[in-house]
């Protein structure tokens, strides 16, 4: 017996109207830098402390290629006296908020689909946080769209996305469901330290949503999913030590490795290299001649990150036509940035054109998925 063929039927994404701009960004910052150095001025002076750098938005936009990053509550984040998110605690009752943005980007996906809810018969709810334990998020998801079946929340960092994909992809070859919402909803202002100068320029929130179905359901000009191939190989580069078996409120004094730290430096030289070559691999077993492909959609940590990979796949520098960017004005979204870029800029692609939507990040952890745009 044949196997269903997975394909991409349609995506959706719901961006968060407030944003940050590096401007307003390091105004804050370097209040905070100047308040803390005032506060510690004797021990500074007496050179027993030592005293915080300023950020800058020119190191910012060089380093990273960010301009700009959508929050879900800017005041508090852009307060020197707190840095951190505020939001209302919801009641048990009302829909948390992962959730809300969660199906919202659904919500979008099924319309372009022309999809019901009711046709649906999973919800994958793929993303680098959860806003809680459990129940799964992705399951209050299926229940606010009202979809029969199952879900389940799944998370692999900056990978979550394409894993998801590849999840939802194999349900469907397995005849285990026909119809697959894979959703991100990344609220990574909830773990960026916004103090740390490092960092805290690197993430923005957003939510995604792409739904996998069996081709003979799949809308017209879906995209075949041609192959998908994940990777891991532990790194302590890129960690977040929050988790239920420690107390320390994110907030307090010694509590930064509660949030996202990483070794920047060495997640750039350690990854680019993992990450081409997964991809030069993967497109020798599908027999598809890299330089030919139409369009990259890759994660959006980094633009010097992404011009070297794509630089090494395509065998020449990419334009934004070739490898677009996100990364300006949505920041590093985390497993969502390759599914914005492929939902913003790929409806021009014509019927036959390749591409490859391709995720890198923490674990380490690198998704590809190669599609095709179907006539
Ligand atoms: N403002 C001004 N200067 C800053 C700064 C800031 N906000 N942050 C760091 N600097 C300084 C450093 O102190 C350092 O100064 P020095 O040379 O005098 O020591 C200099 O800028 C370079 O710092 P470095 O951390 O080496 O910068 P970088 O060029 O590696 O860029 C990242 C930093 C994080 C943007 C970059 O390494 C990166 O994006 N890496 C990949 C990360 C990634 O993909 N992570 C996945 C996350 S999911």
């Amino acid at each position: 017996m044949d196997h269903p063929v997975p394909v991409i039927s349609a995506t959706g994404l719901f961006t968060p109207p407030e944003s940050i701009t590096n401007e307003e960004l390091v105004a804050s910052f370097n209040a905070f830098v100047a308040d803390e150095n005032a506060r510690h001025a004797e021990p500074i002076a007496a050179g027993t402390r030592e005293a915080l750098q300023p950020s800058s938005v020119e190191f910012i936009e060089k380093a990273s290629g960010i301009k700009a990053r959508h929050v879900m509550c800017k005041a508090p984040l852009l307060d020197p006296a707190i840095m951190a998110p505020r939001w209302r605690e919801r009641g048990n009752d009302e829909l948390s908020l992962m959730a809300e943005i969660g199906v919202a980007a659904a919500e979008q996906a099924l319309d372009r689909a022309g999809r019901r809810a009711a046709d649906v018969d999973a919800v994958l709810c793929a993303a680098s946080n959860m806003e809680r334990p459990y129940p799964a998020m992705a399951i209050e998801i299926q229940q606010a769209l009202g979809i029969d079946g199952f879900a389940f929340d799944m998370n692999v960092a900056c990978s979550s996305a394409t894993f998801g994909i590849q999840t939802a992809a194999d349900y469907i070859r397995a005849g285990n469901a026909r119809s697959v919402l894979v959703v991100s909803p990344e609220i990574t202002s909830g773990h960026l330290n916004w103090r740390d100068r490092d960092s805290h320029f690197i993430f923005g929130d957003v939510a995604t949503a792409v739904l996998v179905e069996a081709a003979d359901m799949a809308p017209a000009g879906h995209w075949e999913i041609l192959g998908t191939r994940l990777k891991t190989v532990f790194s302590n580069n890129i960690r977040n030590n929050f988790g239920f078996l420690n107390r320390a409120h994110p907030d307090s004094a010694g509590a930064a490795d509660k949030l996202f730290v990483q070794e920047g430096r060495k997640v750039f030289k350690e990854v680019v290299p993992m990450v081409a070559a997964l991809i030069l691999e993967e497109a020798e077993r599908l027999a598809i001649d890299p330089q030919s492909l139409r369009r990259l959609w890759l994660h959006q940590a980094n633009a010097g990150m992404n011009r070297l990979i794509a630089q090494r796949v395509l065998g020449h520098e990419a334009n934004e036509d070739e490898s677009p960017t996100v990364l300006d004005t949505y920041g590093n979204t985390s497993s969502a940035g390759s599914i914005i870029a492929f939902h913003l800029h790929s409806a021009d692609l014509a019927a036959g054109d390749t591409g490859l939507i391709c995720s890198f990040g923490a674990g380490y952890s690198v998704g590809s998925v190669f599609v095709r745009k179907a006539g």
